[in-house]
């Protein structure tokens, strides 16, 4: 199970009412944004006939490709990137026993990207699963139409067509449209769940599965997590620590939570949870700002400035247990040149969790809170826990910091200038004078 750790001092119990009031609202559907909000009871109430079909399309994908092509950006994008390089590695598709091999386009415009990541799939056999609720983002429609196109020139029109499985709302937008008119096999983005909060639905699990995860597992944690914060719903429940925490710590002028990460593998965890709580939190002029490091590296480049810059910190520490069994040992070295031989024996990990000791101390010498979210280990069980907590906290501290956690009015603003830049129609009156102001 998991468990948070908080810094001393900090009295959850403190926000007990503000707690209850606010998963109150969240568990009645009362509060602000209470149209998205869907994701709440979803590991218990998912549709179990598309939970089948994504199975037996995971099953197809794999056994007629070589590479999986995912199109889609930030909420459609980041969950299963992050549960597959968690669970699985980020080195996923350089290993051999994995097949096929996940590439990940329409989450950037950068032609390079797109042209060596078609580089990489060369004559080889491949499927597209294209996710984007509105079905009209511009980063994955632009992809979409490239690798379109690629499986129509490489299968022709039909062969294309069964290759391709669309991941967007079930009865509007374009790409739905697309999607009925061309047979593409859909799943749906359910009505009530927002972007980031979709990781449980068929946008995460379709690839995750296809990577040869078990989703049942993945389900199974979130259901476990669901039942927690449905029924304990107390500062000792780890969510609504969590939540207390950095509500506190913000209300005492920290603006900044990093989530510090002890293997690379966590990467894209943290980017998934940067996307939770900066959108769903960040407006109004308020909200703590989320920012990672991934230690020890940043420990040789950031490590100063979280020790000794500016108090206006707090320092997560995202763990899995002692989850890693590589077994990798410092040999002894009977010269011992490099003097490690006092290392000599240990595993690499047991030297990575000196150094999260030895970190956790000093930043909390150096007056940085700091606190730790254990999720207890990286099967797929582990990981289902883990995104409920994090969605669960993140809508009881939205809900405490008073703003609307599921909406995201501020992401339309640079598309509003990009599209009066390129012309778009109904967008080139202001065109004109973005280009005279650049
Ligand atoms: O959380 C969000 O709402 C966003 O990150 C969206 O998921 C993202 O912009 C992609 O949108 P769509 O799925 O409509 O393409």
């Amino acid at each position: 199970m998991i468990k948070v750790s908080i810094p001393q001092g900090i009295e959850v119990n403190a926000l007990d009412r503000e707690l209850q009031e606010a998963h109150g609202r969240l568990k009645n559907k009362t509060g602000a944004g209470k149209e998205f909000t869907g994701w709440v009871t979803l590991p218990g109430d998912y549709d179990r006939d598309e939970f089948e079909r994504i199975q037996n399309a995971a099953r197809k994908i794999r056994g007629e490709s070589d590479v999986l092509v995912v199109i889609g950006i930030g909420g459609s994008y980041l969950g299963p990137r992050a549960v597959i390089e968690l669970i699985k590695s980020s080195f996923y598709n350089s290993l051999p026993r994995n097949n096929p091999e996940i590439y990940y386009v329409g989450n950037n415009l950068s032609g390079d990207y797109i042209k060596n990541i078609i580089s990489i799939i060369g004559d080889r056999d491949f499927s597209v699963n294209v996710i984007s609720k509105s079905g009209t983002t511009t980063e994955p429609a632009v992809a979409f139409r490239i690798f379109r196109r690629l499986l129509v020139g490489k299968y022709g029109a039909d062969g294309a067509a069964g290759r391709i499985y669309a991941t967007t709302d079930k009865a509007r937008g374009t790409l739905k449209t697309l999607s009925d008119a061309m047979g593409y096999e859909a799943f749906a983005v359910p009505d009530d769940i927002g972007g980031r909060f979709s990781a449980l639905s068929a946008v995460g699990l379709l690839p995750i599965a296809t990577a040869g995860i078990d989703i049942q597992e993945l389900m199974g944690g979130a259901a476990e997590m669901m039942d927690l914060c449905s029924h304990s719903a107390t500062p000792e429940n780890p969510a609504f620590a969590y939540a207390a925490a950095r509500s506190l710590l913000y209300r005492g002028g920290n603006k900044i939570e990093v989530l510090a990460y002890w293997d690379p593998d966590f990467m894209f965890m943290a980017e998934w949870w940067k996307q939770l709580y900066g959108e769903s939190e960040g407006k109004g002029g308020k909200g703590l700002y989320p920012a990672s490091v991934s230690f020890t590296a940043d420990l040789h480049s950031m490590g100063q400035y979280l020790q000794d810059g500016e108090r206006v910190l707090i320092e997560t520490m995202l763990i899995a247990g002692n989850c890693s069994h590589s077994g990798i040992t410092v040999n002894n070295d009977p010269e011992d040149s490099d003097g490690l031989n006092f290392l000599a024996g240990k595993t690499v990990d047991e030297i990575n969790t000196a150094a999260l000791q030895g970190t956790f101390l000093a930043h909390t010498d150096g007056k940085l809170p700091v606190l730790t979210v254990d999720a207890g280990g990286k099967t797929a069980r582990d990981i289902g826990r883990l995104i409920y907590f994090f969605e669960y906290a993140c809508g009881l501290s939205g809900y405490m910091l008073e703003v609307n956690p599921f909406d995201q009015p501020g992401v339309e603003a640079y598309k509003k200038n990009m599209f009066a830049l390129l012309g778009k129609p109904g967008y080139e009156a202001e065109g004109g004078m973005l280009r005279a102001r650049l």
